[in-house]
């Protein structure tokens, strides 16, 4: 792995993207956090991780974020687990990636962009209607997002993830596919385990340019990340299998 790397963590102030900024910082990389409030993000934070003030609904306040750095690792969406309105959500978690994306490309970004997305974005399900009610049309915007990221000509990593635990890392079984599951109760990930996935991804040759799908198995040993990534294939060659 390149140490010593700087990656922006966007999202990193809660949930999934502060385990992978505090992973990464454990594990060498110069680790930059976009906060909207980065006094309280830095309360949370180790130190030793620097905190930039940005807003992805507001693009202007991203092109700091984005300068000189190597990767860039996409967590940020309307908060998990509330109500938020169709122009939150398509502000957020669509503009949102677009904004970023762009901010990246007008500072000649030359890294891997890693997003992380939802399954169940292309195959219909209770689960999903469900979601799409609390956080209106998320996994369509959502599907949107995707796409831009592909069509934008910058290497990427797509992890798409189950109903998220706060669980500990490496207790159960991850099973790691490439087609595209349906969103239910039953289909969980941990974010801890998350977070092993998105620094095993970041400079895995076999996740360039590859969308993934990673849920609970339901045994509790496993293979390390890199065994688990070493079967990926780029979306060139597993698109048919990803739309449902
Ligand atoms: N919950 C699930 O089961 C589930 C399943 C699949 C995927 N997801 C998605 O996975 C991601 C991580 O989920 P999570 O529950 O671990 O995290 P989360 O607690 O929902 O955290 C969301 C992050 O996005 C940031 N954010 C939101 N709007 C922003 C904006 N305008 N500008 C900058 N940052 C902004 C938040 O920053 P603040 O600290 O400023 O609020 C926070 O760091 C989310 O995108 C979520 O939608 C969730």
């Amino acid at each position: 792995m390149a140490t010593n790397d700087r990656v922006l963590v966007v999202g990193g102030t809660r949930g999934t993207g502060l385990l992978i900024a505090q992973l990464l910082l454990k594990r060498g990389q110069r680790v930059r956090v976009l906060a909207r409030d980065p006094v309280a993000a830095a309360t949370r934070l180790d130190p030793a991780i620097e905190v930039i003030a940005g807003d992805i609904t507001r693009p202007e306040t991203l092109t700091a974020a984005v300068d000189n750095v190597d990767q860039i690792v996409f967590t940020a969406g309307a908060r998990s687990g509330r109500y938020a309105p169709e122009s939150l959500v398509k502000a957020t978690d669509y503009e949102g990636v677009l904004n970023t994306l762009a901010a990246a490309q007008l500072k000649r970004f030359k890294g891997r962009f890693l997003y992380m997305n939802s399954i169940g974005i292309t195959t219909p399900s209770l689960g999903a209607m469900l979601i799409n009610l609390l956080k209106r049309n998320t996994l369509v915007w959502r599907r949107r997002a995707e796409e831009e990221i592909r069509a934008s000509g910058v290497d990427y990593t797509i992890i798409r993830v189950g109903f998220l635990s706060n669980a500990p890392a490496n207790q159960r079984q991850i099973d790691v596919s490439q087609g595209a599951l349906p969103l239910s109760l039953n289909r969980r990930t941990g974010r801890a385990d998350v977070a092993e996935a998105f620094a095993a991804a970041l400079h895995h040759p076999n996740a360039s340019r590859a969308t993934f799908e990673i849920i609970w198995g339901k045994g509790h040993q496993r293979e390390n990340w890199d065994q688990l990534l070493d079967g990926l294939k780029p979306d060139a060659e597993a698109a048919g299998t990803l739309n449902g």
